[in-house]
């Protein structure tokens, strides 16, 4: 269920092993594909898109990344994750690797159906849905809920779930433009006014993002701009911006992933506010592990325990950094709490090479 970057992954696992999948996703192929999500991939998720024979065009357009930048008190520090982990990060926008497994699904003529509706599961291992304007039933061996936040499948067995939440009292306000980035690597600012990020998608493409309330509607994009400035203290790189949004920030996980035979992998079981950008990479983790467990009951019955051991961990690292480097709070004991933080961070070794193993990611777990 679901045809994100979790569903079809999954898929393509599954092809590879010779295991027959139907993919069935709500939104239309423009949709899915032109969704503007993080843009971050981990080692781990590059090892991932190599494996299943998908990694070409990502090598070619994907820019390779060594360090990442923490700015505050106007002061820009390194970390240099390469030399601290002997790994990289790659900038590749998420529809971009949407588009490279859509493209491969249908190439291989395996179904991938669209704008399908009336959705319902039976996690004893029926699927109900409307697809062009007739109804179908399937029966399977082993459902995957990969249909993300809002999807059905979690609310169906919410019953017997287990829900961890944390929301947070701010938002992101991001931008892509049509500029240079303003760095070559990217940079994650905490100001008294609140966090900024500097991303990009290409050398041509910049991606940012500004703390800002949750509910807020986008700003003019002079303000936007301007707001930048002050934050990074400098003057960033300005173009035409083309898109244009706020989103909301949480952390989520259920518990247990799997009931019967329904197995929920990505945002459908969790969700991490963004800073560290581990949604998607968590999300390939989980089909990872799950393709490699199905076949085998004992590994299907503990997937649960091996997805969360590494989920819980990737949900203390976006917790801790956007802790971290958000304006959280008006209190001053908060604020002198994460400046310590933040000089400690950029000063011991040790506390930088921990935040550099989490940031390349933590290797994934196969059964
Ligand atoms: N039936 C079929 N498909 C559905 C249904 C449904 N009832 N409900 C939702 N979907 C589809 C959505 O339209 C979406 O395309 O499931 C897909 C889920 O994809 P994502 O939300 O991208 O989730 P996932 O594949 O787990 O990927 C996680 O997405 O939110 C980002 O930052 C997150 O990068 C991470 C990634
Ligand atoms: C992005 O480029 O969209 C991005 C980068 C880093 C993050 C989050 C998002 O931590």
């Amino acid at each position: 269920m679901g045809g994100g970057p979790a569903g079809l992954m999954l898929g393509r696992l599954l092809e590879l092993r010779g295991i027959d999948s139907v993919i069935l996703e709500a939104r239309d192929r423009e949709y899915v594909q032109q969704r503007v999500r993080a843009g971050v991939l981990e080692q781990a998720t590059m090892d991932l898109m190599d494996e299943v024979g998908l990694g070409e065009r990502m090598h070619a357009e994907g820019l390779v990344h060594e360090g990442v930048e923490l700015r505050f008190d106007g002061e820009g520090h390194r970390i240099a994750l390469t030399e601290l982990t002997g790994r990289a990060i790659t900038i590749y926008g998420q529809q971009e690797v949407v588009k490279d497994l859509i493209e491969a699904r249908e190439a291989s003529d395996l179904p991938l159906h669209f704008e399908v509706s009336d959705v319902s599961v039976d996690p004893a291992g029926t699927v109900r849905y409307t697809h062009d304007g007739e109804s179908h039933i399937l029966e399977a061996d082993l459902i995957a809920g990969c249909d993300g936040f809002h999807g059905v499948c979690r609310p169906t067995i919410a019953d017997v779930l287990t829900v961890y939440e944390r929301e947070y009292p701010f938002g992101w306000m991001g931008i892509l433009a049509e500029c240079a980035p303003s760095s070559e690597e990217l940079i994650y600012a905490h100001h008294e006014r609140g966090f900024a990020l500097a991303s990009m998608r290409s050398h041509e493409i910049t991606r940012m993002y500004l703390q800002c309330a949750p509910d807020a509607q986008p700003w003019e994009d002079e303000a936007i701009w301007d707001e930048l400035d002050r934050r990074f203290g400098m003057s960033v790189n300005r173009g035409p911006v083309f898109e244009k949004g706020v989103t909301p920030m949480r952390s989520f996980v259920v518990e247990p992933m799997q009931h019967e035979r329904l197995f929920l992998a990505g945002d459908a079981a969790h969700i991490v506010p963004p800073t560290g950008a581990k949604g998607l990479n968590t999300a390939m983790a989980d089909v990872a592990l799950l393709a490699s467990s199905i076949g085998d009951e004992a590994a299907l019955n503990a997937y649960t325990e091996r997805a969360l051991e590494r989920v819980w961990r990737v949900q203390h690292f976006s917790w801790w950094m956007t802790s971290m480097l958000h304006r959280m709070s008006d209190d001053p004991f908060e604020t002198q709490i994460q400046r310590s933080q933040l000089r400690y961070t950029v000063t011991s070794e040790a506390q930088a090479t921990a935040l550099a193993f989490s940031y390349v990611g933590l290797p994934f777990i196969t059964a």
